[in-house]
């Protein structure tokens, strides 16, 4: 057999990268990480294209790649990958995608992009991460980033879900955070003193229930944290959710007097969906 032929008969995944690590939180959410090209580079809180081959056609016999913009969730530094992904049953990509096991390959275009970035805010003192669901994926690159804790006094990361399980991701990332001593080292010790976590719930009880919008309207958030209102001249946010969501943060924070920021135009705050299948 020629070379060519051979190349012909063991066909590989386009852009593959192999899966290392899987966990399952509920039956609606799972993470895992796989291996990093090597000539990948992104900024912490941006998001690529991943998936798997889709299903032959009935006509053809040929498979296209199933691909959706997952927001990478390791950190910039990190020589393996990490994604934080929802289950949907019926899910063109996720039905498959959450039977991956370690060893299986997944494709990987390796062009990461994103408005959640550093690059897009203006300076300030206190950052917010509001997020809902898997909208907490490009927060939990960003806790990881030392950049982070240079450019603020305090970093606050807000996370609303609709169950208590549905918290645990974000919640051992914290913890993890907390107890990393090689993150210590990286970043500088007591770095993690700057966080606040504030985990709500709104449909199973909890410590703290509510939509995040509500208990900012209400002004309990603030009390709760001991911190003040946000303000355009100390406050940053980004913003990672359901589109419902993130257009009633956007309303809310416009009302602080934060603007809108972009990568070409950094400003106030910035905005982007969480990956929904
Ligand atoms: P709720 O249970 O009141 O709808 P989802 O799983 O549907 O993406 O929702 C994740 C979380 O985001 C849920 O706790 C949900 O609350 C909350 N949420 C949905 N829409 C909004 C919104 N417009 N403003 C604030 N929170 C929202």
């Amino acid at each position: 057999m020629n070379e060519t032929a051979a190349v012909k008969a063991t066909p590989t995944l386009p852009d593959a990268q192999t899966v290392t690590e899987v966990k399952h939180y509920t039956d609606r959410l799972f993470s895992f990480r796989c291996t990093r090209p090597a000539s990948l580079r992104f900024r912490s809180g941006e998001f690529v294209m991943i998936g798997l081959m889709g299903d032959p056609d009935p006509k053809t016999g040929k498979q296209k790649p199933l691909l959706r913009a997952y927001s990478i969730a390791s950190p910039s530094w990190d020589e393996e990958l990490e994604f934080y992904s929802i289950k949907v049953q019926d899910g063109p990509l996720t039905s498959k995608l959450q039977h991956i096991q370690p060893g299986d390959q997944i494709i990987l275009r390796p062009k990461p992009v994103g408005t959640l970035v550093h690059d897009a805010l203006l300076p300030g003192k206190r950052l917010w991460f509001f997020a809902t669901g898997t909208g907490f994926a490009p927060f939990a690159s960003l806790l990881r980033e030392p950049q982070t804790y240079e450019d603020y006094d305090e970093v606050i990361i807000t996370h609303t879900c609709r169950e208590v399980g549905e918290l645990t991701y974000g919640a051992e990332l914290i913890e993890s955070i907390r107890n990393d001593d090689m993150l210590a080292e990286l970043i500088g010790e007591g770095f993690a003193d700057k966080i606040k976590y504030y985990p709500t719930t709104t449909r199973e009880e909890s410590p703290k229930m509510g939509r995040i919008t509500d208990l900012m309207r209400s002004g309990e958030v603030f009390s709760d944290l001991g911190v003040a209102p946000l303000s355009p001249e100390t406050d940053r946010a980004m913003v990672c959710g359901n589109l419902a969501f993130n257009l009633d943060i956007k309303a809310l924070l416009e009302g602080y007097g934060l603007e809108e920021g972009a990568n070409s135009k950094p400003a106030q705050y910035v905005v982007e969906k969480a990956f929904l299948d």
